[in-house]
């Protein structure tokens, strides 16, 4: 099929099946556009705030900000206002006989919760406000109402002192048992873009309401505007906490083959304020495919810590995220593009990109996910191939290109990876229906269970040939506030400033 045709009949999917409708408006698109077969959908036909991520970044590269502002008040309607679960975003919702219905995860199959859909809400919302300069949204006080209840629920004391967030097996996109419970890559890093945007529209309020100067300083009010004092006490709060999970992800996610070797040297069974091995670790746990995976140059963040138990398993979309969001340095994403280069026969196959790698075995895959069925080694989340991943990838690669250097070779290299994913979905998708996964060690099988006409494999490729021929600057899209800018900002008392004027007066 022509290039032109492919493109032609994944924008009317798009737009003409798979965007739905509530109270007559476009408010997102269902998960999948509903087949014949509709009792084998699942929930496959409700609006899924993970799944609409790509749909909203293509609706506001197309311009169409309505839509995108009208889904994110449709979720900020259904943030929950119960007492154990306010200021969380449900996983999904649809339209049922005129009201709406959301799905937390009292409905899902495990009765899983999906942690990301409330980090996720918070990134599109910043990124929906830079991209649309639509400040007189971002100041709606049901907004940063939001937001505040949001950063409440983060923000709190708990049993641990690790600025992680903890999470059940199954809380993200790979929402089935696969032994991904404890503190899985994937939240960690949803979870500093979050903090991010929550401070960058913190600070955009406080600026509004002329608590922020010239000067970068965030004056303190002195009485009677408790909710400012709130905001500023949370912007405060959730920067020192951005500070403590970059360090963190840095410190114990992060690994390259200089720092593998060290890590298997590190003494076990130490107690006390310094040591160097502080999760216990035991170096039988690191895996020897690490020295292939790894080469000289390769780097990236390893999918999980948990006492005595690290998951070195190379997780796609928390990989990538690191980099988008600058969790990880430039170096450390140079070395990051390195290792999928070098890996790409594992990662791309035949159809991009792998979830995970490598999968969970025979024996693990019993253990871990009680024989979870559709996770099978080497299919769907147990390093099955999704679609939906490579305009991640490129967004990562091609905003890096943006913003820092890259040397030609380097950059020529990740170019033709690149042009040579989207061939592949160019050739592939529209003949095997817009699967949703594919399954095998090449990635040639179309999923077992796959649904067909997925939206997010549909747009997904729509923004591949996006980023790659129409305009790759859009790969700045998902900037978010940089953590240098928001640690120079300057806390000052209303004491303090009172001080600071008399003295220039
Ligand atoms: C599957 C995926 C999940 C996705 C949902 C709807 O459950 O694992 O990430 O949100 O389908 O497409």
């Amino acid at each position: 099929m022509h290039e032109e045709t492919v493109i032609q009949i994944a924008k009317t999917l798009f737009y003409e099946k798979a965007l739905a409708k509530i109270d007559g408006e476009f408010v997102g698109a269902l998960a999948a556009i509903p087949g014949k077969a509709v009792s084998s959908d699942l929930n496959y036909s409700e609006i899924f705030i993970r799944d609409n991520v790509p749909v909203m970044i293509y609706l506001l590269i197309e311009g169409k900000y309505e839509i995108v502002r009208r889904f994110l008040e449709t979720c900020l309607r259904l943030q929950s206002e119960q007492f154990q679960t306010r200021g969380i975003f449900p996983t999904s919702f649809v339209d049922s006989e005129g009201g709406l219905v959301a799905d937390y995860g009292q409905r899902a199959i495990g009765r899983v919760c999906s942690v990301d859909a409330s980090l996720w809400w918070m990134i599109l919302a910043h990124i929906y406000v830079q991209r649309t300069n639509d400040l007189e949204w971002a100041t709606l006080p049901e907004v940063q109402l939001g937001i505040q209840s949001f950063l409440n629920l983060i923000l709190h004391p708990s049993f641990r002192d690790s600025p992680t967030l903890f999470v059940p097996d199954g809380a993200f996109m790979i929402d089935r048992p696969l032994d991904v419970w404890g503190n899985p890559l994937e939240i960690q890093v949803l979870l500093y873009g979050a903090l991010l945007s929550a401070a960058g529209l913190l600070r955009l309020d406080l600026a509004a309401k002329g608590y922020l100067n010239q000067q970068n300083q965030v004056l303190k009010p002195h009485l009677n505007d408790t909710a400012a004092e709130l905001q500023i006490y949370q912007l405060e709060y959730a920067i020192a906490w951005l500070v403590r999970l970059r360090c963190y992800l840095l410190k114990h996610y992060w690994v390259n083959a200089k720092g593998i070797q060290m890590l298997r040297r590190r003494p076990t069974e130490q107690y006390g304020d310094e040591v160097m091995n502080e999760h216990n670790i035991q170096t039988e746990t690191i895996p020897h495919w690490l020295q292939d995976w790894l080469g000289e140059r390769g780097g990236y963040l390893i999918g999980n810590i948990r006492t005595g138990r690290p998951d070195f398993r190379f997780f796609t979309l928390g990989n990538c995220l690191g980099a988008i969001f600058d969790a990880i340095s430039p170096n450390q994403q140079r070395s990051l593009f390195s290792l999928v280069l070098l890996n790409r026969s594992s990662l791309f196959g035949q159809m991009p990109l792998r979830i995970c790698h490598p999968p969970l075995d025979d024996g693990d895959w019993r253990k871990k996910t009680g024989y979870d069925r559709k996770n099978l080694p080497w299919c769907y989340h147990n390093a099955g191939h999704w679609p939906s991943l490579p305009w991640f990838f490129a967004v990562a690669t091609l905003r890096h290109k943006l913003h820092y250097n890259q040397t030609p070779a380097d950059s020529a290299s990740i170019n033709v990876l690149l042009q040579d994913t989207y061939e592949v979905m160019l050739q592939r998708l529209p003949q095997q229906k817009w699967a949703e996964y594919f399954d095998g060690p090449t990635g040639v099988w179309i999923g077992q269970q796959a649904r067909l006409y997925q939206t997010w494999t549909i747009v997904g490729f729509l923004l591949v040939h996006h980023f790659l021929k129409v305009n790759p600057d859009d790969a700045n899209i998902m900037d978010l506030p940089s953590l240098k800018s928001l640690c120079s900002l300057k806390f000052l008392s209303y004491e303090q400033e009172l001080a600071r004027s008399s003295y220039v007066i």
